[in-house]
Formats: C-alpha cells, structure tokens, sequence
C-alpha cells in the first residue's frame, strides 16, 4: 500500500541525491549508491551492455570496465531535455527516447529509496534549474519531459522546485537573523541563481525576488580543454576533397560541435555521422590528416570518449589545485600527454563565465537590487570550486561576504524541505 511517503530527487546533470520525508521524519541523504566513495551521491550515470540491461553510478563505470566498454554508457543526459531535436537514441535496433533514459534512471533512484525506506513511494519533489534553456520555450518542453519521465518512473504526484530555490532552504536553516542572499548554485550542466529574503523564522513566496540561470557550468568548462587543445588531436582542423570537388574542406561544425563536449560526443557514433567521418578519413589531404580522423575512429570504436573526458575533467580538477598541470591518456593509440595551465585556462573560459555571470547580473537586476545590497553570497555545486568562478564572485561581493564551503548536499536538503512542506499541505 503506498503510504505518505515523499521522496526529494536532486537529479543532477553529473550527480544525483535522494532523500525522503517518510513517517513524519525527515531523511537526508540516502545510501543510493553503496559502492560510490560517498553512497549518497550517485553519478548519473547508465550503462547498457544491451538493450535489456542496465547497470547505474558506479556500478555503471565498473561493469563499463568490467564488459570491455561494449555496450551504451550514457552521461549528462539531462543537458539533452530543453533539445527538440534530441528524441532519443537507438539501442541496438530499439528506440530509447529521452523521456525513458531520464525515467528509467528515476524509476532506479525510486527503487534503491523504496527498499531502503520499506516501503513504496509514488509522490517526489524533483529539482530542475532556473533555466534548463535560455528559450523559454524549450524551458517549458524540458520541464514537461521531466514530467513524463517522472511519470515513467510511476511517480503519480510530483512538484517541480527550482534548484537554487532549494539551496536556499537549507541555507536558511542555518541562519540566525534576516539576511538578503544570492545563492549560486555551479553544478556540471547550469549555472543557477536565486535572490532571496531569508528570514530563520519561516518563509513566504514574496521573500524569493529573483531566480535566474543559464545552461552552462563544469560541462561546459570541460569542453574548452578539448576545443582549445585536444579536438585537433582527433581530427578537428583535417582537412579534405571530396572525389571529383576542387574545394578544400575542413572537418565541419557539425562534427566538431559534438566532439567538444561531453554531453554531445556519443552521437558521433550515429550512423549518419560515423559514415561522414569515414569519407572525410578516406578523402583526407594529407597522411597528417588521416592519421587524426583515425584516432578519432579510435576514440569512438573502442569506447574511449568516456574515459577521455574522465581525463579532461580531472585535469580541470587538478587546476582548482595548483597553477599547470599535465593531461595523460595512455590508451594504445591515443597516447598523449599535453601540459595545460590555469591562465590557459582562464582565458578559453572566458566566455563560458562570461556568460554564466550575466545570468548573475540579470538575477539581481530582477530582484531589483544592487552587489552592495546583498547581505550575503551562498555557494554549492562543484563548479563553485573553480578558482576563476570564486574570484569573480569575490571581486563583486568581497570576501567578507561570500561563503564558499560548497557542498554537494544543499539543493538535496532543500529539496526535503519542500517534501516535509507538502506532507503539511503548504507547497
Ligand atoms: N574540485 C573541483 N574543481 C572544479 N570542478 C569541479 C570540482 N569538483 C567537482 N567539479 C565539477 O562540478 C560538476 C558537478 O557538480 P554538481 O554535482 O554540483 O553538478 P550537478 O548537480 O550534477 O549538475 P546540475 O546541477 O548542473 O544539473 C562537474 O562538472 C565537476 O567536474
Ligand atoms: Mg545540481
């Protein structure tokens, strides 16, 4: 019999949590994951050996390993809802639409909470971004395929709660007198903001003044690392001519594009595309530009792209730690080591946060308000570890100002707030 039970699912680009309000009680963070270093975070992750299987978080990396790497292993899908032009994929010869990777990887979230709970749960509180997409429209398309996948997974009654807004409540429990705060929330696909008068006493509609955000964040920082360096490594600037053409050519955008980001790169296995990359290997103008378009035929058929930006991302990591660093990939083949820095760095995302603060700016000019009439500055997300992100963030706010313990489990946490809210009717 289902009972009140009301699961909180901060279903993350790159990372996922769940917790409950069962039984009148509240429930952080649940073991979801018993085989992550930290169980109650699991990588959204999913991995098909074949179309009737499938393995989640790290037992998706393991068995990805363990099964020789043959099979689908899927990343950063959610990046994919505010796309109309992402259906799905095919899994062998069976369509898998997005609505059903999101749903099958919920329904896997609903089923670890039931057992762990005991008992069956058909109500959620989910968290989504300011802005899955700066086009409202594709907002609104992204939100009602995250209803249908939530409905896939046999959720019957869900409330959708804006991410930061939900990093908000959890700040404000920590909070001894009204204060105004811009909460930023950095994860891996978007960069979320809101404004807000947190008061420790409780929380009206009217105190949230502004939410705002862009579809940018660690993903996106990846990425420069492979379009600024690595992609023409596997081909990006190869050039061309097609039998009987007179034209030079160099491998097009639309290869490129999805080779740079990691969201994207797995559809460069699509046929279509696959079979382009061959020609362009065939009708290649050089031996140099052969010998890229091969590497690149490497990375894709012996299922490397996901370990490559493994790689990528932790080399990003390692320069939140100190100044230069050195990316290694020894997979025969594609051996390469290739030194980066952080003014490297820098620079190749500057448009990236150039963007990701003018989502910023534009949420405190909604909220009406000045840098100096925020009281205090609330980070999360693991992007707010970037040390470009934080300077900048110091250089409007000061450091005074800014508090940038981030950790994983504030939108979580808020998220089972709004759950213990709804139990008592008032969401
Ligand atoms: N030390 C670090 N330095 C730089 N980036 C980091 C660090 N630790 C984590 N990240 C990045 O943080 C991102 C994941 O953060 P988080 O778990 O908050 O995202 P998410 O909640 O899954 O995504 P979203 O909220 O955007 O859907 C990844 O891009 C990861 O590379
Ligand atoms: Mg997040």
């Amino acid at each position: 019999m289902a009972t009140d039970t009301i699961l909180s699912i901060d279903f993350g680009t790159s990372n996922s949590l769940v917790g409950a309000h069962h039984e009148g009680r509240r429930y952080e963070a649940l073991p979801i994951d018993p085989m992550a270093a930290d169980p109650t975070m699991m990588r959204t992750l999913l991995f098909f050996p074949h179309p009737d299987l499938c393995y989640y978080g790290s037992e998706a990396i393991s068995q990805y390993i363990e099964q020789d790497m043959e099979g689908r292993l899927f990343r950063s899908f959610k990046s994919h809802l505010p796309n109309k032009n992402y259906l799905g994929t095919m899994l062998n010869n069976r369509i898998l639409t997005l609505e059903s990777l999101v749903g099958v990887f919920l329904l896997e979230l609903k089923k670890r909470a039931e057992k762990i709970l005991n008992t069956k749960i058909e109500k959620a509180v989910i968290g989504k971004p300011a802005r899955y997409s700066m086009d409202s429209v594709a907002d609104g398309f992204a939100l009602h395929r995250m209803q249908k996948a939530a409905a896939f997974a046999g959720f019957k009654d869900v409330q959708f709660v804006p991410e930061p807004l939900a990093a908000a409540f959890d700040y404000r429990r920590s909070l001894k007198s009204e204060k105004i705060v811009l909460i930023g929330d950095f994860g891996g696909g978007t960069s979320d903001f809101t404004v807000i008068r947190l008061r420790p006493e409780g929380f009206k509609k009217e105190d949230v003044l502004a939410i705002d955000g862009c579809p940018l964040a660690g993903d996106a920082l990846d990425s420069v690392f492979m379009s600024h360096r690595l992609s023409d490594y596997f081909g990006a600037k190869s050039r061309y001519r097609l039998p009987m053409g007179s034209n030079v050519l160099t491998m097009p955008l639309a290869v490129t594009q999805r080779l740079n980001h990691p969201a994207h790169i797995v559809h460069l296995k699509e046929k279509e595309t696959y079979e382009f990359i061959r020609e362009v290997k065939k009708c290649s103008l050089t031996q140099k530009d052969a010998d890229a378009v091969e590497r690149l035929f490497v990375l894709i058929e012996d299922q490397q792209i996901f370990p490559f930006f493994e790689s990528i991302e932790k080399t990003k990591r390692a320069l939140s730690q100190e100044p230069q660093t050195e990316f290694k990939f020894n997979y025969p083949g594609l051996e390469l080591t290739e030194p980066f820095t952080i003014a490297q760095f820098i620079e190749w995302s500057s448009q990236t946060k150039e963007k990701i603060f003018s989502a910023l700016d534009r949420c405190l000019e909604t909220a009406g308000l000045k840098t100096e009439d925020v009281d205090l500055v609330c980070l999360t997300g693991g992007t707010a570890k970037v040390p470009f992100i934080q300077n900048e963030l110091e250089t409007r706010f000061g450091k005074n100002r800014l508090q940038t313990q981030s950790h994983f489990h504030s939108v979580l946490s808020g998220l089972t707030e709004s759950a213990n809210f709804w139990s008592q009717g008032v969401l």
